[in-house]
């Protein structure tokens, strides 16, 4: 075939691009508001949501507001909601004992969440200590300071337990831990819960874009994360990752952050037969909305393009703080 004749091009992808409605008969990719899930924060003892100074929109609800997100998520058609409890300050210590505890934020939550959606909504819980440690960390530390992989096992078998005794439809452990998911696994099905799924954050990065989370979980973070979150200049790694979180038991496995990390979504997405999620986390949200403030982007349209371009690399499930206000308009 030829291309061109003298000037003239002879093949004019152009003619696609016309009309708005030949764009949207041609589009690749579309999003769906079953594609999205909710993260949400619920806080022990506010009377009113507390905002997220980093994350503007975003609030730390009381167990009445997310109530209502819940049911306003369920209404516009998102698939699923993933829950993370802020316990009290006081209670939080070295062992992050709120999140063992059955009457602990997150598995209140949990039975909250389920009283008002039932089995409507996916309901998803983060299995991790960073919320209920005092240090932030993700694990229990050892006498050096170090987190101790093998003993946060053990707190994570119990953390699936008392989720899965609240109801959790899917957990989703995201310290990075080796071992955890096989862990968590036999956790659940010793205890009468083997329907409940297993989300694996299976190539979760240390990334600075978490920053805006910890404000969001109110954790003050000694030190950082680098010693069990990957390094942001491996790929490889997360095919290793991925091969282990599968042989424990992974029923779906996740990237984290987004954004920067499409290539490992889209060798993920390639290589796996289960179901693919990505976290546009915290970081990612601000960068949005903080540009959008200054009227430096097109806010609504940046969204869709990002959520467009996650969707591309391969996610079928994407975790994005905006999942309500994107599902409307969809
Ligand atoms: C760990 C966890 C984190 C996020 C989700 N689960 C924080 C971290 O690993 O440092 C971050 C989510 C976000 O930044 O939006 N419990």
């Amino acid at each position: 075939m030829s291309t061109t004749y003298g000037t003239f091009p002879g093949s004019r992808p152009r003619r696609l691009r016309t009309t708005p409605a030949m764009r949207r008969m041609v589009a690749e990719y579309r999003l769906h508001p079953s594609d999205l899930i909710l993260p949400a924060f619920v806080r022990e003892g506010v009377s009113e949501p507390v905002p997220i100074s980093a994350m503007p929109g975003v609030v730390q609800h009381t167990r009445d507001t997310l109530r209502k997100a819940a049911v306003e998520a369920l209404e516009a058609g998102v698939a699923g909601i993933m829950l993370f409890g802020v316990p009290e300050e006081a209670k939080k210590d070295a062992l992050g004992t709120p999140g063992t505890d059955p009457d602990g934020i997150l598995q209140v939550a949990i039975r909250d969440v389920k009283a008002e959606v039932g089995d409507e909504l996916v309901i998803m819980s983060d299995l991790c200590l960073d919320e209920s440690t005092d240090h932030g960390h993700c694990g229990v530390l050892d006498a050096e300071g170090r987190v101790d992989n093998d003993a946060t096992l053990e707190r994570y078998a119990e953390m699936a337990q008392v989720q899965a005794d609240a109801g959790v439809h899917v957990v989703g452990p995201s310290g990075m831990m080796d071992g955890q998911v096989g862990v968590v696994r036999d956790a659940l099905d010793q205890t009468g819960h083997e329907d409940v799924s297993i989300l694996a954050y299976t190539a979760k990065y240390a990334s600075a874009f978490y920053g805006p989370f910890r404000e969001a979980v109110g954790s003050s973070l000694q030190g950082d994360r680098k010693t069990y979150q990957q390094d942001p200049a491996n790929l490889r790694e997360s095919m290793r990752e991925l091969a282990l979180d599968l042989a424990e038991g992974a029923d779906m496995v996740m990237v984290k952050p987004a954004l920067p990390y499409l290539d490992v979504l889209a060798k993920v997405a390639e290589s796996v037969d289960v179901p693919v999620a990505a976290y546009q986390i915290s970081g990612e949200y601000a960068m949005v909305e903080a540009a959008a403030a200054n009227g430096w982007i097109d806010r609504d349209r940046a969204i869709m393009e990002t959520l467009t371009g996650i969707k591309r690399a391969g996610a079928n499930m994407i975790l994005t703080y905006w999942a309500t206000e994107v599902a409307r308009q969809l």
